[in-house]
């Protein structure tokens, strides 16, 4: 068995109307809370006002932030800045990704100084000494599984732009709190978005050159899950076992890419989340089956057969109904359900976010995709964003 390494996991809570139980919790940590929602979802889940009351039962200071979009360094370092010098027990943060790294952020930037940028990879220049206020992640959609993950993702939109992480082993939720009748008013849009983008981390975790036994095992469960439920959650989003199973998915592939990393879907997301204003899970839904099409083409290709491969195969026994098939069968169905799913949840194309076939060659050169199980040059890349332009 090959060397591995297991970050930490946060501390899971994961029950239909566990968010009852957040004031308490709360409460547990100190009298003055940094809230942090979205502009909308927490409020459209009918959950708000009564965790307001309870909190103020208990007498808990809230510090209210929202968080509209993908956060950015402005974002974080005016909110740190209006919050800094007042006594802060505990920051949540109660809603998608975005909102749940917000929290993320200005947990850790509570502590120290300067502004978020200094401390992001690639962009800064300083080392974030991993101190925080305790933080507490309430997902309200199932995809990017920031309430298991140790990084923090803050965007700058624009010519100039990135969208970089601010991470650090300790910065993994102290708790994730996880309540499935949050998502249940998740826009169906959203809910496609979120679910491909979960799909997406538990395939990339699983194929990664990094993956471990551990995460072979939760990847692979949290994908039984999203077999059963990616679709039923998008065409009845009140299926409460649907939800919940894609609550649970996505909390798996949280744990997954924290300790696997992702691959070619992921390093592409990533340079065009930063040139464009366009949903992350989005992006992935869409690149997501001519990206495996090109891994598995690349693989077959390979004189001795790869490891990989064996992976894809297990992949499309998960999603087949057909049973004593071979491994090559299986592989070609796991791309034609990749197809399948992205159209039957309205995957959009590229170009309608803006995208031009002259932007392809920057953002394939700029990609880093060095967790895919077969290494694809710039051009192969720029052929995956063709198909979907
Ligand atoms: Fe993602």
């Amino acid at each position: 068995m090959n060397p591995f390494r297991f970050a930490r996991i946060p501390q899971v809570l994961f029950r239909i109307g566990a968010v009852n139980d957040l004031s308490a919790i709360a409460a547990g940590y100190g009298s003055s809370l940094v809230l942090v929602t979205g502009a909308r979802s927490f409020a459209a889940s009918r959950h708000d006002e009564h965790l307001f009351d309870q909190l103020t039962a208990r007498g808990v200071i809230i510090h209210h932030v929202t968080v509209a979009g993908e956060p950015s360094p402005a974002l974080i370092d005016e909110a740190v800045s209006r919050l800094k010098g007042r006594p802060v027990s505990l920051v949540a943060g109660i809603g998608g990704g975005s909102v749940m790294d917000a929290g993320k952020a200005i947990s850790a930037m509570l502590t120290t100084d300067g502004s978020v940028t200094d401390y992001l990879e690639v962009v800064g220049n300083r080392e974030h000494p991993g101190t925080k206020v305790p933080f507490i992640a309430v997902p309200t959609t199932s995809g990017t599984g920031s309430e298991a993950t140790k990084n923090a993702v803050i965007s700058q939109v624009g010519k100039e732009g990135f969208k970089r992480s601010l991470r650090h082993d300790n910065f993994v939720p102290d708790l994730a709190l996880v309540d499935p009748d949050l998502t249940l008013h998740c826009p169906q849009e959203i809910t496609a978005a979120a679910g491909m983008d979960c799909f997406t981390q538990l395939t990339e975790a699983y194929l990664s050159d990094k993956a471990s036994p551990m995460t072979d095992a939760l990847a692979l469960d949290g994908l039984k899950a999203v077999s059963r439920s990616l679709i039923r959650s998008y065409t009845n989003g009140g299926d409460i076992k649907a939800r919940s199973d894609m609550s649970y998915a996505a909390l798996m592939s949280g744990i997954c890419l924290a300790n696997a990393g992702l691959g070619a879907v992921h390093g592409l997301a990533g340079t065009i989340g930063a040139m464009f204003n366009i949903p992350h899970g989005a992006v992935c839904g869409t690149l997501m089956a001519p990206a495996n099409e090109v891994n598995v083409r690349e693989l077959r290709k390979m004189s001795k057969q790869d490891q990989a491969l064996g992976k894809y195969a297990i992949l499309g026994r998960i999603f087949a109904d057909a049973t004593g098939k071979s491994d090559n069968y299986y592989i070609d169905f796991f791309i034609d359900y990749l197809n399948a799913v992205s159209y039957r949840l309205c995957m959009p194309k590229l170009s309608s976010f803006g995208l031009i076939h002259g932007d392809l060659e920057t953002i394939s050169s700029q990609s880093d995709v060095k967790n895919n199980p077969v290494r694809l040059s710039p051009a192969q890349l720029a052929g995956i964003l063709e198909q979907k332009l």
